[in-house]
């Protein structure tokens, strides 16, 4: 069995699926709240989703060292609903007592009273979906917020002095100005020197209104070579601010590093809750993800005491394919043995040429025992996965 980070420990993930306002290039499963009530009912459906999993193994005997409240937009549940929901998940589920506790927060839906809620719940992070600081590119996306809202949240959680900080970035995003909004947006959010931060190229996902523009002859991303330097320029900046580059998409100052996405990365177990969420048994190589539409999920809670709608055991081959993936998507990569010997157990040959013609060509390069993309291969990881895992056999 490949080793995962320790198996007494996983991390747990629950989907708020609610938004203000649909994002028209977002593909997560949320709606639009019009009642409060709503949300109550599913946070109680939650609770009982949760119940069913802290009875049983690995779940049972084994601690959360992260909780990550994501979604949707999880800061649009009121102050006496989130405290609700993780009081009812710490009744239910131990956690580590250092546990890294983390909210997802659109800039259009801070208000006053709800830090102290955050807090008095214990949550220990906020990560901040400012997307950018320009004007063009804001309302390109939909956003519910302007440039100023998001600076004002950003000043009133730095303020508040009890979270860690997270912001969340997009780039590649099509409109005018592009490249200026990008920049100015760079050097902005680098001047508050955020303890951590997400950027990701925007991705037409199926069935998005965005998908539909392209599909009509728009072009909403933008072309590859802007996209390039608007992905150096975000290295250079993150750097003069000695924010290290951990993952593709992840920068963090010394000793913030996400755990519960690290905890993904590198193949542990985790648990999620709420409609659409997808969890993982590493102990099993068991994969799991409950049913998407918020009321059938519902209906399954209610009957099943879980809203799984589907569910597989990795075969080997899949598992190193995913950790191939994942590995290489860390800056520091992986332990090379490590692939080997899943590979070999999965009848494999790691030894391959495709290997070696990735490494003469400097796209992935071995430090160490540690197999992980140069600089160069950094920037086409995918095409460097896609090969490594054909070239298995
Ligand atoms: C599920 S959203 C939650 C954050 C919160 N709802 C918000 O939007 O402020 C997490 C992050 O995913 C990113 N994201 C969502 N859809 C994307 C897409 N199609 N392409 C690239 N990034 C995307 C955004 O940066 C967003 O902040
Ligand atoms: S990006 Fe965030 S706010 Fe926009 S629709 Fe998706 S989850 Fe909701």
């Amino acid at each position: 069995m490949f080793p995962y980070p320790r198996p007494d420990r996983f991390a747990l993930y629950v989907h708020i699926p609610f938004c203000v306002r649909k994002c028209p290039y977002c593909a997560f499963v949320s709606q639009e709240l019009r009642d409060p009530a709503y949300a109550d009912e599913v946070v109680t459906t939650i609770l009982k989703e949760a119940s069913c999993y802290a009875e049983r193994e690995p779940w049972k005997s084994s601690s959360a060292h992260s909780l990550f409240l994501g979604g949707g937009t999880p800061s649009l549940l009121g102050p006496a609903t989130v405290k609700r929901l993780i009081a009812g998940l710490r009744e239910r589920f131990n956690f580590t007592e250092d546990a890294e506790c983390s909210i997802e927060v659109n800039p259009g839906t801070l208000h006053d009273d709800l830090l102290d809620a955050w807090s008095e719940a214990g949550f220990n992070r906020v990560s901040l979906g400012v997307q950018s600081l320009g004007e063009n590119t804001l309302k390109t996306l939909g956003r519910i917020h302007s440039a100023d809202q998001a600076r004002k949240s950003w000043q009133k959680l730095r303020e508040s002095g009890s979270f860690q900080l997270n912001v969340d970035l997009m780039y590649s995003v099509q409109t005018n100005h592009a490249m200026e909004e990008w920049r100015k947006t760079l050097d902005e959010v680098a001047s508050w020197s955020p303890d951590h931060l997400s950027a990701y190229a925007l991705i037409v996902e199926k069935g998005t209104p965005f998908a539909e523009m392209e599909a009509s002859g728009k072009q909403v991303r933008l072309d590859e070579d802007e996209e390039l330097q608007q992905m150096h320029s975000l290295s250079g900046s993150m750097r003069q601010v000695g924010l290290e580059h951990y993952e593709v998409s992840n920068w963090a100052t010394s000793g913030c590093r996400c755990v519960h996405n690290t905890s993904y990365w590198d193949g542990g177990s985790y648990l999620s809750l709420g409609p659409a969420a997808h969890s993982y048994d590493a102990s099993e190589r068991r994969r799991f993800w409950n049913l998407e539409d918020t009321r059938d999920w519902m209906d399954a809670v209610s009957i099943n005491g879980n809203g799984v709608g589907g569910e597989e055991i990795l075969t080997l081959r899949q598992h190193l394919e995913e950790r191939i993936m994942l590995t290489l998507r860390m800056v520091h990569g992986g332990p090379e043995n490590e692939l080997e010997q899943l590979a070999t157990l999965a009848g494999l040959l790691w030894h391959n040429e495709s290997l070696e013609v990735l490494l003469s060509t400097s796209l992935v390069e071995r430090k160490q025992g540690m197999l992980r993309c140069t600089e160069r291969g950094f920037y086409l990881v995918d095409e460097i996965q896609a090969q490594l895992a054909a070239g298995l056999g």
